[in-house]
């Protein structure tokens, strides 16, 4: 673990302790399961010493939030994976305020009103090795080191941000080994089956996306008669050898539709369990996503706090959620990409809903040779959501200095990770921006 961020998070707990018990402190986050994760983690350590909170979750852009932000009268703001690229915005507020943060920041140097904690500029990859839940799980142990049962809202944070392609590695691993150490999770190595019958892990298996059978009742239903397999079953009924029938017919299946081998890889996994409750890490991610993103943003955090009506709640509407994504993708087959030089782009209806179509489709149906763009008009803005792999980022794709540079330029607001970003920018400006960014995207790759 780096000093400078161990430092830097015992100055900011510092700065907590300085306040009266009876400040209700105000936490600001991401909306998706990272976010969710980080808020939870956070709000749970603050109530533990007593302190009151007040949590919003946002997506982006952050402008009109941090507008009603700056209305309120609060004596200091955390901010948990967000926040670095929002700086200059904080830094106007007429509170105190803590970043924890992992995505690309603004600036180094914050003034004094402001603790920027931004694990990349401590040294540890933002992108791969550190989230904002693990990040504000660290903070969490710096308040207090009872925290330490946090660390699956930690884990199940880092599997949201897609941290375990290409294995959990760096900080994210050294938690991970600290939570099996301890015994509050446990590992085996599955494939991603998860529902309450096997047609609904079959039907609503969204990432990964099976060609033909997710979303395919039809699909669905001649995959499962072919194997001998009975629809109702629950797949801890499916004998040894039916299940392996079943997992090669997967694997094989997504090796036709051209998955990248690290993709591969992240199938058939070693998945984490919670000792207590058995949830599976990577089905808690997807169920908070699923709330985050599909407008329960409430109840995500709610059933991240551990409440248990809130739970059985999100696993009513994520089906619900499930079908959308898989409506979008199978339109977004029918009707295909349009081509720049560099990178693929296609229209959608909902921004939330379009990035995750475009990270599901850039996994599981394109093949690597382009990031793929989502654009939603709406209101007289443009919403773009972008999502890379690991072989164009090997070749220098940076997304989220591409999406800063070009709303920079276009007088928008974007950024986020090498590997996934977005940006908002006026309607107006769409041919310049779709020129813009194939150039920048060029300039990238050819370094
Ligand atoms: O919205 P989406 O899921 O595509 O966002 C991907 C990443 O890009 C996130 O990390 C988000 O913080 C960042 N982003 C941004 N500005 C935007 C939209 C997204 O910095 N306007
Ligand atoms: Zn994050």
């Amino acid at each position: 673990m780096s000093n400078e961020l161990i430092k830097l998070c015992r100055k900011g707990s510092e700065l907590i302790y300085s306040f009266s018990k009876d400040t209700r402190i105000r936490v600001i986050s991401h909306y998706d399961a990272d976010g969710i994760c980080a808020a939870a983690i956070i709000c749970k350590a603050l109530h533990r010493e007593a302190f009151d909170f007040h949590v919003s979750l946002l997506r982006n852009p952050f402008d009109k939030a941090m507008l009603r932000l700056s209305k309120e009268e609060n004596e200091l703001i955390i901010f948990t994976d967000m926040g670095s690229g929002q700086i200059e915005k904080i830094e106007d507020l007429n509170s105190m305020s803590i970043i924890l943060d992992h995505h690309q920041s603004l600036k180094q140097k914050s003034s004094d009103n402001v603790l920027q904690i931004n694990a990349s500029l401590c040294g540890i990859d933002g992108n791969f090795e550190i989230c904002g839940s693990t990040l504000a799980y660290t903070f969490s142990k710096t308040l207090n080191k009872k925290n330490i049962d946090l660390i699956t809202l930690a884990i199940i944070g880092a599997t949201g941000d897609k941290q375990y392609i290409g294995g959990f590695r760096g900080y994210n691993k050294t938690i991970i080994d600290e939570g099996l150490k301890k015994g509050i999770i446990y590992e085996k190595t599955e494939m991603k089956l998860w529902g309450n019958s096997i047609y609904d892990c079959l039907y609503y298996s969204t990432d990964p996306f099976y060609f033909g059978i997710s979303g395919n009742k039809n699909g669905v239903n001649n995959l499962l008669h072919k194997l001998n397999l009975n629809n109702n079953a629950s797949i801890d009924e499916i004998d040894k050898y039916k299940k392996k029938k079943l997992n090669s017919f997967l694997m094989l299946q997504l090796i036709k539709q051209g998955c990248e081998k690290n993709i591969l890889d992240t199938i058939i996994r070693k998945r984490f369990f919670t000792n207590k409750a058995k949830y599976e890490l990577e089905g808690f991610a997807d169920l908070l996503d699923s709330c985050g993103k599909g407008g329960n943003r409430g109840l995500g955090l709610c059933a991240a706090l551990g409440d248990k009506n809130s739970l059985k709640n999100a696993l009513k509407i994520e089906k619900s959620y499930k079908k959308k994504i898989l409506d979008g993708i199978i339109t977004l087959v029918k009707n295909g990409f349009k081509d720049k030089k560099n990178f693929r782009y296609f229209y959608s209806n909902d921004s939330s809903l379009g990035g995750v179509i475009a990270g599901i489709a850039a996994n599981f149906l394109t093949d690597n040779k382009k990031p793929l763009f989502s654009i939603v008009k709406n209101q007289g803005e443009l919403h773009i959501s972008c999502r890379g792999n690991q072989y164009l980022i090997r070749k220098g794709l940076d997304l989220g200095i591409a999406m800063k540079k070009v709303a920079r330029n276009l007088g928008g607001q974007g950024g986020g990770h090498a590997i996934a970003s977005g940006a908002t920018i006026e309607l107006s400006r769409e041919e310049e921006f779709l020129k813009m960014v194939d150039d920048i995207i060029t300039k990238q790759i050819k370094v």
